[in-house]
């Protein structure tokens, strides 16, 4: 049974269940938001000590503002209801990606990790304005600055996920097979499962579905 620390999620289908049921895309996101606590719940039941939820990528400004504005709305009120509770679970949230929102949202982030910086059950690693050739490059930049050397201990140690294991596991949702620009160095030996369903739809039976596969694989790294 392979143990699993570190569990990466794309969540991806919103916009595309919002329009099929509610005909709205935003109505997509809000119902995405209940799979965020159900998979969250259910990753502190399986006791997986990191989980990375890609929340918004660098290229999703290229999306109206309406959306944009109604996906940020939606973060910044799920942290002001929810953060107590998460740091009453002694839950810790660090955000992954450059925190260039509106001032009030950088400061309820910011609050946010800082109240929960010392939480050892769970940390969540939400990537927003995540791009992994972005935090490739400032890594390499910092790098050659400081006249290191470029070997993967140094690399890995300017990446924004520092101290974190790499995932084990990959879940992609939404019926799209690819990475969006998210975390192409940690990935390298992560199990990947694409999975047809769209976020809104994506469960615990499907969560535990995955991992129960998950457990089953042999993972080489190169050995045989
Ligand atoms: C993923 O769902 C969530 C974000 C990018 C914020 P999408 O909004 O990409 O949903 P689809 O892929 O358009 O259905
Ligand atoms: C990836 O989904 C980003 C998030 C889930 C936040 P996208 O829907 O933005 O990916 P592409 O643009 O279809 O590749
Ligand atoms: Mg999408």
């Amino acid at each position: 049974m392979n143990p699993l620390r570190h569990v990466a999620i794309i969540m991806d289908g919103n916009g595309r269940w919002g329009l099929r049921y509610k005909n709205s895309r935003n109505a997509g996101h809000k119902a995405g938001l209940n799979t965020v606590e159900k998979i969250l719940k259910e990753t502190v039941k399986n006791k997986i000590r990191f989980l990375t939820l890609y929340a918004f990528s660098t290229e999703n400004w290229k999306r109206p503002k309406k959306e944009i504005n109604y996906l940020f709305d939606l973060l910044e009120n799920f942290l002001i209801n929810r953060i107590e509770e998460l740091h009453k679970q002694n839950i810790k949230l660090k955000i992954i990606g450059f925190k260039n929102f509106s001032p009030k949202l950088n400061k309820l982030l910011s609050l946010s990790e800082k109240k929960t910086s010392k939480n050892k059950k769970l940390q969540i690693n939400l990537a927003l304005n995540y791009g992994s050739k972005t935090e490739l490059i400032h890594a390499f930049k910092k790098i050659y600055k400081n006249k290191e050397r470029v070997n993967e201990k140094n690399i890995s140690n300017y990446l924004q996920t520092k101290d974190i294991p790499d995932p084990d596991l990959l879940i992609r949702t939404g019926n799209t097979k690819r990475l969006s620009n998210f975390l192409l160095w940690q990935l390298a030996y992560s199990e990947i499962f694409f999975e047809k369903k769209l976020w809104p739809d994506f469960n615990e039976k499907d969560f535990n579905r995955v991992i129960k596969s998950y457990k089953k694989i042999k993972r080489n790294f190169g050995n045989i």
